[in-house]
C-alpha cells in the first residue's frame, strides 16, 4: 500500500513500515515529506489492524539527513515559528499508541537523530552514521533532540555531540545507548520486522500502557508515575486481552488478543 511518493507505507501482516523516499537529498525532511509523514503516521495510529510501526529511508545512505537546509535560506523567523508551532511529526510518533521502531539504515542527522529519538527502539545498520550538526548552520536542534538526547544518553553525551556536531559511527551510538542494536546493513530490516512482529502478537491494549506508563518515567516524579502505572495496570485488567493471555497461559496455547 503506497500513500505518497515521498512517505511509502507498506504493510507486512500487523506490522506496518513507513519509509520516508527523498533519496536524491539523503531523504531530508522538507515541508511534503512532512506533511505525508503526519499523515501516514496518524493513519497507522488509527488503524487497529496495524500493531507495531517501523521507520526507515530509502536506499541505502541515509534514514533522514536532517530538516530541509534549502527550506531555511530566506524564511522569516515568524514562518519558521509556525512550521515549529504545528504538531510535530516527532510527537506523532511518541504519542502514538503502538510500539514504533527505528531502522537506521544510513545518516541519521539533526531531525532525522530527532525522528529516531522520538521511536521507542532504535536499530542502526552497522554502516549508519549519527550526528546533531545544528551548530554548522548556527542553529540548535529544534525538534526535541535537546531534551530527548539526554534522556536516552545522558548530559554528557548529548552535549558532546550537540555541542560538537561531530558525527559518530554505529558502533559509538551503541556504546553511549543511543541505540539498542548494530545489525549487517543486509540484516537491518529482517531483525527490525522480526522485533516488530514479537511486539506485534502481543495485547495491544498492553503495549499502548505499557509504552504510555514507561515514557512517563522520563518526564513524572517517582510517586506520580507509580500512580499512574497502577491505573494502566487496572485499565489492562479490566480488559478482554487479560482474561485472554490468562486464559491462554493456562490452557498451554497461544494467546489471541483483540485489543479489547
Ligand atoms: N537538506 C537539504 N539537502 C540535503 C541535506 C539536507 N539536510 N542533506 C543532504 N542534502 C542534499 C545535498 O545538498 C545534495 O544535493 P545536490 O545533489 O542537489 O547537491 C544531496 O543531498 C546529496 O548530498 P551529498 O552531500 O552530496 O551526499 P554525501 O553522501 O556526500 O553526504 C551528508 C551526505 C548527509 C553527510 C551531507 O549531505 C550533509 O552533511 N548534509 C547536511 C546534514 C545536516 O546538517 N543536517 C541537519 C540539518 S538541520
Amino acid at each position: 500500500m503506497s500513500d505518497s511518493e515521498v512517505v511509502r507505507r507498506e504493510d507486512r501482516g500487523r506490522v506496518a513500515v513507513l519509509t520516508i523516499d527523498r533519496q536524491e537529498k539523503r531523504n531530508a525532511l522538507n515541508a511534503e515529506v512532512r506533511r505525508a509523514f503526519a499523515a501516514a503516521i496518524d493513519a497507522v495510529n488509527l488503524d487497529a489492524g496495524v500493531r507495531a510501526v517501523i521507520i526507515t529511508g530509502a536506499g541505502d545512505k541515509a534514514f533522514v539527513a536532517g530538516a530541509d537546509i534549502g527550506e531555511f535560506e530566506g524564511r522569516t523567523p515568524v514562518d519558521q515559528w509556525r512550521v515549529m508551532k504545528a504538531p510535530t511529526m516527532f510527537e506523532a510518533v511518541e504519542r502514538s499508541p503502538k510500539p514504533v521502531i527505528a531502522a537506521v539504515n544510513g545518516f541519521c542527522l539533526g531531525g532525522g537523530m530527532e525522528l529516531a529519538l522520538a521511536c521507542d527502539v532504535r536499530l542502526a545498520s552497522a554502516s549508519a552514521k549519527f550526528g546533531q550538526p545544528e551548530v554548522n548552520l548556527g542553529i540548535i536542534p529544534g525538534g526535541g533532540g535537546t531534551q530527548r538526547l539526554p534522556r536516552i544518553v545522558g548530559l554528557g553525551a548529548a552535549l558532546k555531540l550537540i555541542l560538537s556536531g561531530d558525527l559518530i559511527d554505529a558502533a559509538e551510538a551503541h556504546r553511549i545507548g543511543l541505540v539498542e542494536e548494530v545489525l549487517p546493513p543486509t540484516e537491518l530490516m529482517p531483525r527490525a520486522v522480526a522485533l516488530a512482529e514479537t511486539m506485534a502478537s502481543k495485547s495491544p491494549v498492553a503495549l499502548a500502557a505499557a509504552k504510555e506508563a514507561t515514557r512517563a518515567a522520563l518526564s513524572l516524579p517517582l510517586d506520580d508515575g507509580l500512580k499512574l502505572e497502577t491505573s494502566l495496570f487496572q485499565l489492562c485488567f479490566a480488559s478482554e486481552d487479560k482474561a485472554e493471555g490468562v486464559r491462554a497461559f493456562l490452557e498451554k496455547r497461544a494467546a489471541n488478543f483483540t485489543g479489547r
